[in-house]
């Protein structure tokens, strides 16, 4: 039986890293790892074998299981590809724009879901609208609220912003939303694995994710929710072989009646049996343990940080409005040096954000431990003794 505290045994040697990088990008498992090259050894047999190419087809499927189960949804609700991005564009793509309509989104929004839409706003005249994401969630849905109208075509934010690690009102989101007919679609690359997602009990349309972050499944994989009842409703601007139930050669078609039928051509199956190995690990140790010890250690971080003078939070305090993402920044200093210095003395890895000069963002994962903390601690306080990044 797996428990929290194997987690860390299963990681790759990190060379002494403290890292603090998960939203970006994490370290894999070795079960994983193994997993990803069984796969690919095994289907490098010979893809065309009768045994291998049903073989690793079923796992891909027994994948899109694993997946659905974790998000509360069914496997045909569900398209597995590359990367949240590639979902969060099947959705742009997939709706009849009309001159004049517009999309909203958050202020603080990843360049996926944000190029995607500067590029539907000027492909098709659509209009942008920014609800301004900020830690008073009531301001957030106020302001939300004065910006639908009646030429709203989709609410497109993210769960988790990826800026403060503030985990959005979803929920409350949807509701205002749907009482006008306005769809939503959740970036959830930053909540997938970090806090539970059950996209029933949140009646989204749409929920876009990747693998590669809190899951710890490999780079390249991830995908999109489709609300059943929205499968039909979007029009598919990419397809090909393995889209279709039928067709013939006088150019008709028809299309898989499930989400799959987003998905085509020859895929990468050996990572997506990775990303279900992954998820069979979280499973055994339990979701709601893996939430409580997401909880546990940025709670702890959290409190550490603010022990720090001058030292300003911007996350909001508790889990249950947050991540695992905790963002601060000392007024004055600049990310950059402050991280570059962390890297170079402590071994600590965090990141910088666009569009912010201070901000230095530490994401947490059950796997970091104490003495990570004691030196991203002692490394702040040593940055700021030596005035060392004051820009001021
Ligand atoms: C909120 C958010 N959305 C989207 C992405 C892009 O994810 P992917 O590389 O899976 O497309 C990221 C990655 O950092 C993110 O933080």
């Amino acid at each position: 039986m797996t428990s929290i505290s194997d987690i860390r045994d299963m990681l790759p040697d990190m060379d002494g890293y403290a890292y603090f990088q998960t939203s970006g990008f994490s370290p894999k498992p070795i079960p994983v790892i193994d997993e990803i090259i069984h796969w690919l050894r095994f289907q490098s047999r010979g893809p065309a074998l009768p045994f291998v190419g049903d073989k690793i087809q079923k796992v891909f499927e027994k994948t899109r299981s694993r997946v659905a189960g974790a998000l509360n949804a069914s496997p045909e609700e569900i398209v597995l590809g590359e990367n949240a991005t590639v979902g969060i564009n099947i959705v742009a793509n997939g709706i009849e724009w009309k001159e004049g309509d517009n999309v909203i989104l958050s202020s603080h929004e990843h360049p996926g879901n944000r190029l995607t839409w500067y590029n539907i706003a000027d492909r098709h005249h659509v209009k942008l609208r920014f609800v301004k994401m900020t830690n008073d969630r009531n301001r957030m849905l106020n302001e939300l609220r004065q910006m639908v109208d009646d030429r709203t075509r989709l609410i497109s934010i993210s769960h988790v912003s990826r800026r403060t690690g503030m985990r959005v009102p979803a929920a409350a989101i949807c509701e205002i939303a749907h009482n006008q007919d306005v769809p939503v679609l959740f970036d959830g690359a930053q909540s997938f694995g970090a806090i539970p997602v059950d996209v029933r009990e949140l009646d989204c349309d749409f929920y876009a994710f990747c693998g590669h972050k809190y899951i710890l499944a490999p780079q390249g994989t991830g995908g999109l929710y489709i609300r059943q009842d929205r499968i039909e409703w979007l029009k598919p601007s990419w397809i090909g072989s393995h889209s279709q139930k039928t067709f013939d050669q006088d150019g008709n078609m028809m299309l898989l009646d499930e989400a799959k039928r987003f998905e085509f051509g020859t895929r990468n199956l050996p990572d997506q049996a990775g990303f279900g190995k992954a998820l069979d690990i979280w499973n055994e140790i339990g979701w709601k343990n893996v939430f409580q010890g997401i909880a546990q250690y940025s709670d702890h971080v959290k409190k550490a940080l603010q022990q720090i003078p001058d030292l300003v939070l911007e996350t909001p305090l508790a889990y249950e409005e947050s991540s695992g993402i905790v963002t601060f920044h000392v007024p004055g200093y600049d990310s950059i040096t402050v991280l570059d210095s962390l890297r170079d003395h402590e071994k600590v890895l965090g990141s910088s954000l666009e569009f912010s000069q201070e901000s230095v963002r530490i994401s947490t994962h059950v796997f970091n431990t104490d003495e990570h903390l004691a030196r991203l601690v002692s490394g702040i306080r040593r940055i700021m003794g030596e005035g060392k990044g004051n820009s001021k």
